[in-house]
Order: C-alpha cells, then sequence, then structure tokens
C-alpha cells in the first residue's frame, strides 16, 4: 500500500532546505510505494491546508537553488489549541501516514509536541545560526560563515585604504557560531558573541594597540544578539508568533562607541539576510542531501519522534526531545583560541 509523507519547511529559510526536499523525494523513489505532499509555508500550511505534489519532476534542478520550493512561516501552531486541533485534523484528511519537519528549535518543538499527541514525525535540523541542540552542525551554517567571509574580506581592502575601523555584523540570535567561524576565517581583530558581554573598553584598546603598530584599521565581528552593557540591540519592538524579538542594530551602536572612544572613524555593514540567500555550498549540499535521506529513512524504518543529526561524520537519530534541552552555544575553548588572532 501507498503510504503518504508529508514535507514541511519552517523559520527562517536557509541554504539547503532544497536538497533536503529533493534528497527525501529521491530516497522515497528508491523505496517505491511512498507519495511525498510539500506542505506550504510550514506549519501554517498544516493549519490552511496548503499542499503540493512532490514527484520526481518537481524536484527537479534544485539542489543548487536557495530558499525553499514550499516556502516557509513562523507560524506556531501551539499559540492556541484551535490551531494544533486544525493541523492534526488536516494531518488526518491529508491521509499521512508520517511528517517530515525541516526546521530550528521552533518548527521542531512544535514538531516534538505533535510526536507527544501521535503524529508520526521526524525532524531535520536547519538553522544558519548552527545553534540546534541534538547535532553538532545544521545545514546552511556553511554557506553562512563562505558569505560572511568573503564579506570580511572585502572589508579589509576599504579599512586598509580608509585608516577606518569596520564593524561587521552578522546573524547569530543566540549563539555567535557565524561571527566565530567567519572571524577566523577572516581574520578579524575582535569576534563579539551573544555567549559573551562585549567589553567595548577591550574592543577600543585593541584598536588603539593596533594603531600603535602601524595598522590603522581594523576588523570588527559582532553576532546580533552580542549584548551591549547586557542588553540585546532591537530592531524593531515586533515580537513573532514563538516570543523572538527582531534584532538587529548591535554592529551601528558599537561603531559609534569605537568612534567616540578610539577617534577612528568606524563604519557599520550588516550582512543580513544576504546570509541566507542564495546557492548552498558544496559542503551543505552534501549535509542537507544525507539529512533528507536519513529522514526518509527512519521513515521507512518506522523511527519516529526523532531528529536526524550529525555526530562526527555520522548521521544519527536522537529523540527530538533533545531540540528544546536548550542551544547549542559556541564552544568556550575554541572561541578562546581565536583571540590568539585578534589585535596586532
Ligand atoms: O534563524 C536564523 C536567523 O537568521 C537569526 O539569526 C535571525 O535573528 C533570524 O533568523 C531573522 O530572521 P527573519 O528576519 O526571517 O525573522
Amino acid at each position: 500500500m501507498i503510504k503518504r509523507v508529508g514535507v514541511l519547511t519552517g523559520g527562517g529559510d536557509c541554504p539547503g532546505l532544497n536538497a533536503v526536499i529533493r534528497a527525501v523525494v529521491r530516497r522515497s523513489i528508491m523505496y517505491g510505494d511512498y507519495e511525498i505532499v510539500g506542505i506550504k509555508y510550514g506549519w501554517r500550511g498544516l493549519v490552511d491546508n496548503l499542499t503540493m505534489p512532490l514527484r520526481r519532476e518537481d524536484v527537479r534542478g534544485l539542489l543548487h537553488r536557495g530558499g525553499t520550493i514550499l516556502g516557509t512561516s513562523r507560524t506556531n501552531i501551539f499559540k492556541s489549541q484551535d490551531l494544533a486541533a486544525k493541523a492534526i485534523d488536516n494531518y488526518k484528511k491529508l491521509k499521512l501516514d508520517a511528517l517530515i519537519a525541516i526546521g530550528g528549535e521552533d518548527t521542531l518543538g512544535a514538531a516534538r509536541k505533535l510526536g507527544d499527541m501521535g503524529i508520526k514525525v521526524v525532524g531535520c535540523p536547519k538553522t544558519i545560526d548552527n545553534d540546534l541542540n541534538g547535532t553538532d552542525l545544521t545545514f546552511g551554517f556553511d554557506t553562512a560563515v563562505m558569505i560572511a567571509t568573503e564579506a570580511i574580506d572585502r572589508l579589509h581592502t576599504t579599512a586598509e585604504s580608509h585608516d577606518r575601523v569596520l564593524v561587521c555584523e552578522v546573524m547569530g540570535r543566540h549563539a555567535g557560531w557565524i561571527a566565530t567561524y567567519a572571524g577566523l576565517a577572516g581574520g578579524a581583530d575582535a569576534i563579539l558573541i551573544p555567549e559573551k558581554p562585549i567589553n567595548v573598553d577591550e574592543v577600543c584598546e585593541s584598536v588603539l594597540m593596533r594603531s600603535k603598530h602601524g595598522m590603522n584599521f581594523s576588523i570588527i565581528v559582532v553576532a546580533e544578539g552580542a549584548k551591549i552593557a547586557g542588553q540585546e540591540v532591537l530592531a524593531s519592538k515586533k515580537i513573532d508568533d514563538f516570543g523572538h524579538v527582531q534584532l538587529g542594530g548591535v554592529g551601528a551602536a558599537l561603531a559609534q562607541l569605537i568612534e567616540q572612544k578610539t577617534g577612528f572613524e568606524t563604519r557599520v555593514t550588516v550582512l543580513g539576510h544576504i546570509q541566507r540567500g542564495g546557492t548552498p555550498t558544496a559542503f551543505d549540499r552534501i549535509l542537507a542531501s544525507r539529512y533528507g535521506v536519513a529522514a526518509m529513512d527512519a521513515v521507512h524504518q518506522g523511527h519516529f519522534g526523532v531528529l536526524v543529526g550529525l555526530k562526527g561524520n555520522d548521521i544519527v537519530e536522537v529523540p527530538l526531545a533533545q531540540v528544546s534541552e536548550g542551544i547549542r552555544t559556541v564552544d568556550e575553548k575554541f572561541y578562546e583560541m581565536t583571540k590568539t588572532f585578534w589585535g596586532f
């Protein structure tokens, strides 16, 4: 008998989502007896019954395409009992035998709750922020790091030409993985992350020290969630369905302080959604393909309530509940090591 498997992508988009969708479909074809149903716009699609077929022909040419052909949203079905009930009702109406949810902590948190209510779910870890518990790596992160590194490389030459400090604000709401990796790869003079309170005086001392050694420019990489005087900087007061504020502006606030305290002309570049858009790297295409295959394997083997993840170089299944146990923050030792390269 043909089994119907729903697939949805939730939360912020991320390079590699289409590669996961393609891999699920291709693996299902290998097994035979499966019909894959695309659920559009994340959980919203399950509530509003928005679907599209995912056949072989629907996933051609997807491997290198950024974004998600399914669309995405930040709808939280557990915001009201009514929404959750509708989602479960539609799951039944669609005659789904299983559901693969591709997303970050919010999407997968909802998946876990649905799993507890008897829905057969498998989770697949996505976020450029790389802060998800239960896996060593999320797809999309490598692409974001590559984009941010290239930007930092470019900022170097203009900073040097003008004797300026350039602050580069990258994404990273709760964890500074992108900042740490791109900062290290790009040779930043300071890397500021949400896990560590920003010490503005220390940053300024480093800028001045470099100048004493004849280097009249500095590159400072800051994650959007890094805190100045214990406070996150908000782009707006808007709060999404999951209670998240819209971050943005820490780079500008920091640039102003650096200019005041050091006298160096300071500019800010906010990379924003450029880090999430466009073609995934080869690494992310491979990781996303492995995750898609593993998610379909889990469905085929009847393993539900699990997240497929990476441990070392192996794909593993862990309980979905692990995702909600906390955020995977930057390894302290690794972060401290990057300081070897800061300043002069
Ligand atoms: O979830 C990844 C992320 O890129 C965060 O770093 C960022 O705060 C958030 O998404 C912003 O997403 P959006 O602008 O889509 O709300």
